[in-house]
């Protein structure tokens, strides 16, 4: 971390925000980015010009530009799987220019958007059909992490986008509640399985893939797993073993990571949701995103300013968690989402060359709708110890009516100035001391496009930190150990548990 920066905390330390505010009447105007609608509003953050400048210098340093580059133009930027991470080349539009070396990606990407478009198509206009004839009307995606929450955030996000073709459904928890409670509701007739896994070999889908086949073969018997199962995966192998018909399977790549992989197949079940056009529209947000964030200067650069700035509060003022507090329950997920994205991409002790990292790295990310969590966890934002960081997300005109819309835009607005300007008080208990980190991201609408310039924003945020501290965002060895050690656990039966889970092991064993 340059000397500097922690100079200008220091120098900032004692200021309150408000004071901030008072000395700089155009705060708003230096302090904040707009993005085709979307609105990075940072200037309530214990910062001026002089840092920023600094954290700009950082990203320099850091030769940001060049690693953003070479992540667009398909460099190994996963070094420790050496892979590429192309999630941008999803959502590139057709005839747009890309590098020699991946206009095949290129075109595999763009065969694979025309058989899942050509599919949904299928399905919504019933050419194809349940093994009795009946016409599709559920879609039970199964997976888990980034084989879910994108595609489980994007649908419910977009509801009123839905063409009401199907309803879409998600299950992911390996004990099997989630699936037998969904299944208690719906007419097996009717119900079409996504099995969504990069890999086809994590356990808990597997499981719930076994659950859905048996429950399908029970019920229509085994000529209809052929009908009713689709599957998106890298592994054609165990796909076959599945007998996924040919034409019900859509294929994933190993230079995209799950947690960035709504756009590939891996969202086939938010197109059935919400239509191809509607889906090609978010792929176009999240695209006209990856353009301002290559080529836009840093100073004007909403990823780049957010990721500068997550830095600042997690380094720099010491936020050891950071709150995604949406203003509309359409979001609900979001959290959930961004809690796999940004922890599972910077939990990392190590640099990309192995060397233990010098500071700390990603926060812990948590998160509710704000108006609930306003009545929950708040409390610690205004007066507890903890420094915690947050983003307000506040879509205009997302709410039920007009009036529910000014109750959101009020809460929104009122909880920013009481975490930025705090309350001076005679009783020590009604004292907020303000000054407390918060930016707020506001958009007009939540639409398909609008969708697409959000995750990919946060996407980008995460990969500016990850090149601030130099880590690798797109690699996950941390859970790899726990799926290692479960699976030699069992069956339960007859197994010796290490030594020291034996007594819990023994415990457990007399409960059961
Ligand atoms: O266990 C973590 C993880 O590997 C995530 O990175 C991934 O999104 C998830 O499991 C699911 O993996 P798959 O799509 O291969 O089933």
């Amino acid at each position: 971390m340059a000397e500097s920066l922690t100079g200008h905390a220091r120098r900032l330390a004692g200021k309150p925000v408000r004071e901030l505010f008072a000395a700089n009447p155009n705060r708003f105007k230096h302090f904040s980015r707009e993005f085709d609608g979307l609105l990075f509003d940072f200037s309530r953050e214990r910062l001026d010009v002089e840092a920023l400048a600094v954290l700009l210098l950082e990203a320099e340093q850091a030769q940001l530009r060049a690693r953003i580059e070479a992540m667009f133009d398909g460099g190994i930027v996963n070094v420790s799987e050496r892979r590429q991470a192309l999630h941008t080349l999803l959502r590139a539009p057709a005839g747009a220019a890309v590098p020699p070396r991946l206009v095949p990606l290129e075109g595999a990407v763009r065969a694979m958007r025309a058989r899942c478009a050509a599919f949904v198509r299928n399905i919504h206009t019933a050419k194809r059909r349940s093994r009795t004839g009946a016409r599709f009307t559920d879609v039970v995606n199964i997976g888990i992490g980034g084989s879910d929450l994108g595609p489980a955030m994007a649908v419910a996000a977009l509801r009123p986008y839905h063409t009401g073709h199907v309803r879409c459904h998600f299950v992911s928890n390996v004990d099997g509640t989630q699936f037998t409670d969904l299944v208690g509701d719906l007419d097996p007739a009717r119900t079409l399985f996504i099995v969504c896994s990069k890999t086809f070999t994590t356990p808990e889908t597997l499981a719930n893939a076994r659950r859905a086949r048996a429950w399908v073969v029970e019920k229509l018997g085994e000529a209809a797993v052929r009908a009713h199962f689709a599957a998106v995966s890298t592994n054609a192998a165990a796909m076959d073993e599945f007998d996924v018909a040919a034409d019900a399977r859509f294929e994933m790549w190993d230079w995209v990571g799950g947690r960035y992989s709504l756009w590939s197949a891996v969202g086939l079940v938010i197109e059935l949701a919400i239509g191809t056009q509607n889906f090609e529209a978010l792929l176009a947000g999240a695209n006209a995103m990856d353009e301002h964030f290559r080529h836009a200067e840093p100073h004007e650069n909403l990823p780049v300013l957010a990721g500068l700035l997550a830095h600042w509060n997690r380094n720099v003022q010491g936020c050891a968690s950071h709150a995604v507090l949406p203003y509309t329950q359409r979001l609900a997920r979001l959290p959930a989402y961004l809690q796999q994205l940004e922890m599972e991409s910077l939990g990392k002790s190590v640099t990309q060359g192995g060397e233990e990292v010098i500071g700390d790295t990603g926060a812990v990310i948590f998160g509710e709708p704000a108006s609930n969590a306003q009545h929950s966890f708040f409390q610690l934002l205004h007066q507890g110890t903890a420094h915690v960081s947050a983003d307000l997300l506040l879509p205009l005109g997302g709410a039920a009516d007009a009036a529910a819309d000014e109750l959101v835009i009020a809460n929104c607005l009122a909880q920013a100035q009481a975490l930025m300007a705090g309350h001076e008080s005679g009783d020590p208990h009604r004292c907020h001391a303000g000054s407390r980190p918060v930016s707020l991201v506001v958009f007009p609408r939540l639409d398909p496009a609008m969708l697409g310039r959000l995750v990919a924003f946060y996407e980008h945020r995460v990969f500016v930190q990850s090149v601030l501290w130099d880590v690798n965002p797109f690699d996950q060895w941390g859970v790899e150990l726990g799926k290692k050690l479960c699976g030699a656990l069992l069956p339960l039966a007859g197994k010796t548990p290490p030594a020291e889970l034996s007594g819990l092991a023994g415990w457990i064993a007399r409960h059961r």
